[in-house]
């Protein structure tokens, strides 16, 4: 075992705004193999202190907070190469700019988290966002190396993306397929429109449709990481009702988002655990089947907004 220091990104404030260092701990405390120490604030800079092997230095690259690292021998403080060895140009993930729009870091937190807990003993894993906006955890999935299907209930996300990614692809030189389709019978809402890029040996789908329909939408294959940001019911709609709270979507849906997943597939969601409340949130995927995992990364945003993450495993 070397001892290590992670430095903290200035930029995971922006996220987990005044408890980054309590979600960074939470977040890092996944990660197999790692002994964490104390996180220590040196020279205005925030680094958490950790003892692993060489061969964890990419997982712990991963995380979302994680700015750099060094090999620390006493005083002797090494910088040193390690690489999250991600695909893709990061502005495929961070380029876009729009309303709605998931912070970065807590989407990477997400994929993490759920990567962590999964176990479906399957190579390829396959992530689902039943409520994906234009794709930030979609697009993070395939930096991973991982292909990603999206269901979003606003018709216009399909062109806006499709217009993000022919800006990003052009710029960054990557080689890539875009193509559209249909899940089932065209028709003029749009439901089961689809886009589909490929790239990097790997592919995103975005499908328009309401999330209750996920099951008609997404076809049998299962998924083994479902990753969402489900609406904060402070800037936009809860559903297709105009409801303020997404509770009643997530009541509707939560048994088609269970069945859509492998054994051993786990969901982490992010929401506003003002609204919905925490045990309404739990209570909405009561009687599943589905095990909660405690993994307590809940961080004041604002006044109204306290964001937590709802984790829950399928058994094997
Ligand atoms: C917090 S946003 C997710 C943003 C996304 N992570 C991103 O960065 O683009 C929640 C999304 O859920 C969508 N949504 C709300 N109700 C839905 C439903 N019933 N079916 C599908 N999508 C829905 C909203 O349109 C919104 O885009």
């Amino acid at each position: 075992m070397t001892n290590f220091a992670l430095l903290i990104s200035p930029a995971a404030r922006g996220a987990y705004f005044a408890d980054t260092h309590a979600v960074a701990r939470q977040e890092a405390s996944g990660v197999a193999g790692v002994d964490l120490g104390e996180i220590e604030t040196i020279g205005g800079m925030d680094f958490l202190f950790a003892s692993c092997g060489e061969a964890r230095l990419a997982d712990l690259m991963r995380l979302s907070f994680a700015q750099g690292i060094f090999r620390v021998d006493g005083p002797n403080w090494q910088p040193i190469e390690a690489s999250a060895g991600f695909l893709l140009h990061p502005d495929f993930v961070s380029g876009e700019k729009y309303r709605g729009k998931t912070n970065e870091m807590l989407t990477q937190l997400l994929v993490n988290i759920a990567l962590q807990e999964a176990d479906t003993g399957n190579d390829a894993l396959r992530v689902i966002d039943p409520m994906c906006g234009r794709g930030t955890s979609l697009f993070w999935a395939m930096r991973y190396g991982l292909s990603a299907t999206g269901i979003e209930q606003d018709p216009s996300a399909l062109n806006e993306v499709r217009r993000g990614l022919k800006k990003w692809t052009k710029l960054h030189r990557q080689k890539h397929k875009l193509s559209d389709g249909w899940v089932q019978k065209s028709n003029k809402k749009g439901i089961g429109k689809y886009l589909d890029f490929q790239a990097e040996g790997q592919s995103v789908r975005i499908v328009t449709g309401d999330t209750v329909q996920a099951r008609d939408l997404l076809g049998k294959r299962p998924f083994d990481l479902l990753v969402t940001d489900i609406p904060y019911g402070v800037q936009h709609m809860g559903g297709a009702d105009g409801a303020r709270s997404p509770l009643a979507v997530i009541q509707k849906a939560a048994a088609g988002w269970a069945a859509c997943l492998a054994p051993g597939g786990v969901m982490a969601i992010a929401y506003n655990c003002n609204i919905p409340k925490r045990d309404e949130m739990f209570a909405a995927f009561d009687g599943l089947g589905l095990e909660v995992l405690e993994r307590n990364v809940a961080h004041r945003m604002s006044e109204s907004i306290v964001r937590d993450v709802l984790v829950l495993r399928k058994p094997t």
